[in-house]
């Protein structure tokens, strides 16, 4: 365990030894008590953010130490940022006396030669050596974004749905912080934050904070007289994080923004054009299951179904459920806390659907999830995402991974409380159907990566200086949520089976397993950072004198590449029988007289399937056809994407001038994009001719990197022309990290 990080310069310390920085002391800490204080102003025009940060670092214990006389230079990350200025103020100790005098501060800085991924080391000397563990001192540094910062994605009004006003979006994870502000930009710091930012009148910025009434709220600031900004008038807005975060989670968006409450503690944030079919889409994360919700019922019976296109839940559906509530109106957030057995500490969990180019599925920026408008399908197929954010308020937020080598303890904790979540919330059916999906995943990024590839470790080992997002892959989730599950059955052996059977409608878990994960690993570590051995050690000394402690391979699991050393897969039903239906498929393309599809198929194979079996069915067909070493005849795919209406309307191949662009992203697919690409990458590698123009079409209107990149990479293989026109012009509205991703999957170099 880990309060803050243990060095200055984080990031140096967080790719640890594959740094090509030598990280010569730990120095200090940012606290998980002291703050971090921003000023902000967002300059549309100019597109850069200018700002204050007032940082407040300590002295750990070994910076004390540290030889020569205690700590005498504070160190914070930046990358591509314009640093104007840089001053340090006299120190204090813990509890905020002076320790020198007040009037000593210095105001002088360096900063290092840049690292092309690293970014610049900021040097702020300070006024007189921190000796004494707990000693603060205050960094305060004016600073400006720049054009090559990663963390920001500054959108023209026609990037937007609305097509009215621009937008920009940070994304901090994983070491992007450092391009938005300057900061120790590790998982392993923590810090509080309180923010004033001046926006233009008529926008709205969310961060990962909470509204600050008295911290000023939201007021008009005076004419920009320089006239810099496209609007006159600007406005402020105050917020304030007090639970202490890491860095990463550090998150501002601003645009044209509505709101609809869905609870009291849940509100969704969106472009006034797609805010109401977010409403209903997300209706169910909170709120008591099968109990009736007055204020969620309302919610419903106010949405009007916005999106022609793709069909979502109708009024009349819902009408003809009442007197009682959707069925969908259960209870995502409240089965967190059920789950997780703790209380959800984040004070509210609002989402904000970002413009199609935000990157992933979503983001843990508590008390704003920052999500991806393709999760508005209008089936809630894609609401488990919002789910898997939420558990990060426990695995992420509450404890954060210390390295990003520990990226798993995030991510396969939370895929582990995800499906405890979904399982409580939608079914065993559901949960199973997830966990097989999981694990075709994790197959299918084994094979790709190959299976001695350092990547596919728990633990992954990096190259020095590389971006933790080049190893980002399913295996941190798929293969930690293995190991998890494997440590469970070791733990709760036959009762694992009795909490089955039992249902969960109490709200108590009789898990030995979960218990002992929130009491004796979360609970010790809230506000702070675990690493892998962290965790071991925990397990171990609750668990090494158990029997089965002597069981564990645990340098197998943590450090060897491949597949897990044990199998911990659970069956299926609604699984097996898409595995049966893709094999079917498969084996009637391999029959000598068929070469086709199957000569019985019928839409009525997949009637009443849910979204997430028939994305399974096209997976394990894919990955059949991936064993054979063949494709599937483009027959196949074109009777497939017609049977089973999985092709896209008219809309999925129209040209890209419709108004509403992310709205009709896959619409007139069950499932949205999750189906309608999974179908397209098997059918361009069908070479079935109008899977091309339909993906080139469909590239100019997803941003989510689940998507675009699987999708460029199939629509590469069978015509690399369509795919570099298709990329050349999407790329402008691609985020920048997408972007880069994309060109490195295809073997285009980079564009600065
Ligand atoms: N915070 C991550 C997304 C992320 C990972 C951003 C690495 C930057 C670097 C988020 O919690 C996540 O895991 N999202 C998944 C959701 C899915 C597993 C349900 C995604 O975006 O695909
Ligand atoms: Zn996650």
């Amino acid at each position: 365990m880990r309060e803050g990080g243990e060095s200055g310069s984080s990031e140096w310390h967080s790719i640890r030894s594959h740094s090509p920085h030598p990280q010569p002391q730990p120095l200090l800490s940012l606290s998980h008590f002291k703050n971090q204080s921003l000023d902000l102003d967002v300059d549309f025009a100019a597109r850069v953010v200018r700002g204050t940060a007032a940082i407040t670092l300590r002295a750990t214990a070994a910076g004390a130490a540290s030889p020569g006389g205690g700590v005498a230079e504070a160190w914070l990350d930046t990358s591509n940022l314009e640093v104007l200025s840089a001053s340090a103020a006299a120190a204090s100790d813990d509890k905020g006396k002076a320790t020198s005098s007040p009037s000593s501060s210095s105001s002088s800085f360096s900063l290092d030669e840049p690292h092309p991924v690293l970014g610049s080391r900021l040097r702020v000397p300070l006024p007189k050596p921190l000796i004494l563990e707990g000693e603060t001192a205050k960094i305060t540094v004016s600073f400006s974004t720049t054009a090559r910062g990663t963390a920001l994605q500054w959108l023209t009004p026609e990037m937007t749905s609305g097509k009215k006003e621009p937008f920009l979006f940070t994304q901090c994870q994983a070491i992007h912080a450092r391009s938005f502000l300057p900061c120790q930009d590790t998982p392993g710091a923590k810090v509080t934050y309180d923010a004033r930012v001046t926006v233009p009148e008529g926008l709205t910025p969310r961060m990962s904070a909470l509204d600050d009434v008295e911290g000023g709220g939201e007021r008009e600031e005076a004419v920009d007289d320089e006239g810099r900004n496209q609007k006159k008038k600007k406005k402020r807005f105050s917020f304030k994080q007090p639970v202490p975060l890491s860095p990463y989670l550090l998150a501002l968006a601003v645009g044209d923004l509505s709101r609809r409450d869905l609870s009291p503690r849940c509100a969704v944030w969106a472009e006034p054009s797609v805010v109401d079919a977010a409403a209903a889409e997300f209706a169910e994360i909170e709120g008591e299951k099968g109990s009736f919700d007055f204020f969620l019922l309302f919610s419903w019976l106010s949405f009007r179904p916005p999106l022609s296109t793709s069909e979502p839940r109708s009024l009349s559906l819902s009408l003809s459920l009442l007197p009682f509530p959707p069925p969908s109106f259960s209870a995502f957030l409240a089965a967190v806390e059920q789950e997780s057995m703790r209380p959800f500490r984040w004070h509210r969990a609002d989402l904000l659907v970002l413009p199609k180019s935000f990157p992933y599925g979503g983001m843990k920026s508590l008390p704003t999830i920052f999500i991806t408008p393709t999760l508005v399908v209008g089936d809630g197929s894609q609401a488990s995402v919002v789910a898997h954010e939420l558990c990060h308020s426990v695995f992420g937020n509450d404890v954060s991974c210390a390295t990003w080598s520990d990226f798993w303890l995030n991510e396969g904790f939370t895929v582990w409380l995800e499906r405890r979540v979904v399982r409580r919330v939608r079914g065993e059916g559901a949960a199973a159907l997830s966990a097989a999906s999981g694990l075709a995943a994790l197959k299918e990024s084994v094979r790709s990566f190959g299976e001695e590839h350092p990547f596919t470790r728990l633990v992954p080992l990096l190259p020095a200086g590389a971006d933790p997002d080049d190893a980002f892959s399913k295996v941190p989730y798929e293969k930690g949520y293995c190991f998890i599950k494997y440590l469970e059955g070791l733990v709760d052996g036959e009762k694992g089976e009795k909490e089955k059977k039992k249902g969960n409608d109490d709200g108590e878990s009789e898990s030995e397993f979960a218990r002992w994960v929130s009491e004796r690993y979360v609970s010790p570590r809230v506000g702070l950072s675990a690493t892998t051995e962290d965790f071991k050690a925990a397990f171990l000394s609750s668990f090494g004198d158990r029997g089965f402690a002597s069981e564990i391979d645990w340098e197998v699991w943590l450090y060897s590449p491949g597949m897990p050393p044990v199998e911990v897969a659970a069956p299926s039903e609604l699984g097996g029988a898409a595995e049966a239906l893709a094999r079917k498929w498969s084996e009637a393309a391999d029959d000598e007289k068929l070469k086709g599809p199957p000569a019985d198929a019928a839409a009525s194979d997949v009637a009443g399937w849910p979204a997430q079996q028939v994305t399974f069915f096209l997976e394990a067909l894919a990955e059949l056809r991936a064993e054979v070493g063949k494709p599937l005849p483009a027959s196949s795919a074109a009777a497939l994407g017609e049977l089973y209406g999985v092709e896209g309307g008219p809309k999925a191949n129209a040209d890209d001038d419709d108004k509403d662009d992310d709205a009709t992203a896959g619409a007139g697919v069950v499932g949205g994009c999750e189906v309608l690409v999974e179908y397209l990458c098997l059918a361009l590698a069908a070479g079935h001719p109008p899977a091309v123009p339909a993906a080139a079409a469909l590239l100019q209107k997803v941003g989510r990197m689940k998507y675009t990149r699987p999708l460029f990479r199939a629509l590469a293989a069978a015509d690399a022309g369509a795919a570099r026109e298709a990329f050349a012009s999407a790329r402008a509205g691609l985020h920048p990290i997408c972007a880069k991703m994309v060109a490195s999957d295809l073997g285009l170099a980079e564009e600065h």
